[in-house]
């Protein structure tokens, strides 16, 4: 297949008809021109190649494309005429968001999550480290991590700071094999990591933090999304605390994070929930005098700071 002047449109469905009849890891292969063929060129624009007409189109594009189509984007095979083989490999179904283990293991050490190594990707250390430098990381000494599973969270901090001894940071998660893998990695005393249900947080008696992190947990469905977070606010967090809280906008699927959130009954992407989750948690630290911001793309990051004392920016 070669497309030259084919709009986008047309491109896409030829592609989906491909795939639809191809078995997973089975590849399709097309024909455009190299990207770096031109130079401050948007997509969209023609393009002369000896003599022959072709849409231009970036990387970015073709890389939206193939999270569109749910394949992986093979390196392109160069050309000698300033085209280039586009390789779309089609995605098995793999995906921890299908595991069928007991609720508590589901994010454990045996499960397709645990491969996931989200630090590694440049979205999300980018603006996790953005929202730990927004709400002042280094003024925070109490900081609770709810849903810590084995530990990344706490893993970026302390590549921020070096060290962080002088803090206190405390973990829970009901996932026994995670804690496990958590408790390994932090064998500080300033680290403490409790096998526990958030559904039953109060019996551990935390006392109140400086700054609260909550990463892709509170929409879990044995959770109460909002009561949870106004009683975690309510009983938790001082008053010249902070939050950070961030909402998958992503789907893992064989390798691939694909971009978009995914609810149940809707074959795909729709946000309607993470906008209406992450706006009541926006509208409610308002009202609390929280200065609050939403940033990111493949996590959605709230980020609070109070305009008591503390507060930062
Ligand atoms: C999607 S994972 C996110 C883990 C980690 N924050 C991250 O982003 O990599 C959700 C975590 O919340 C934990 N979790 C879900 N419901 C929980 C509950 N009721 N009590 C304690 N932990 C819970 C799961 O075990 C899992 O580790």
């Amino acid at each position: 297949m070669r497309f030259t002047t084919q709009s986008m449109f047309e491109i896409i469905n030829i592609l989906k008809e491909k795939l639809d009849n191809l078995d997973a890891k089975g590849v399709v292969e097309f024909e455009v021109l190299d990207p770096d063929a031109a130079t401050s060129t948007y997509s969209g624009n023609k393009v002369l190649l000896n003599s022959e007409e072709f849409i231009y189109r970036g990387y970015k594009n073709w890389v939206d494309l193939a999270q569109i189509l749910y394949v992986k984007m093979l390196t392109p095979k160069k050309s000698k005429d300033a085209t280039i083989t586009m390789r779309f490999e089609k995605l098995s179904s793999d995906s921890f968001h299908s595991a069928d283990a007991s609720k508590e293991e589901k994010y454990g050490v045996e499960s397709i999550f645990s491969e996931i190594h989200k630090l590694e990707d440049a979205s999300f250390i980018y603006h996790y480290t953005q929202a730990l430098k927004n709400v002042n990381i280094n003024n925070r000494k109490r900081v609770l991590n709810l849903g810590i599973n084995s530990g990344d969270e706490f893993d970026a901090i302390k590549m921020m700071l070096g060290d962080f001894e002088d803090m206190e940071l405390v973990g829970v998660d009901y996932c026994e094999s995670a804690i496990k893998v958590a408790k390994e990695k932090f064998r500080g005393e300033n680290v403490t990591l409790y096998q526990h249900d958030i559904n039953e947080l109060d019996t551990l008696e935390l006392g109140k933090f400086d700054l609260i992190i909550s990463i892709g947990t509170l929409q879990s469905s044995n959770l109460n999304f909002k009561p949870l977070f106004m009683s975690i606010i309510q009983n938790y967090l001082k008053p010249d605390g902070a939050v950070i809280l961030g909402f998958p906008n992503c789907r893992w699927i064989d390798g691939e994070n694909i971009y978009g959130a995914r609810v149940k009954n809707y074959p795909y992407s729709e946000m309607g929930l993470l906008y209406q989750d992450a706006m009541f948690c926006k509208k409610y630290l308002q009202q609390k005098k929280f200065r609050v911001t939403l940033t990111g793309k493949d996590y959605i990051f709230l980020t609070a700071t109070s305009f008591n004392k503390i507060g930062c920016f």
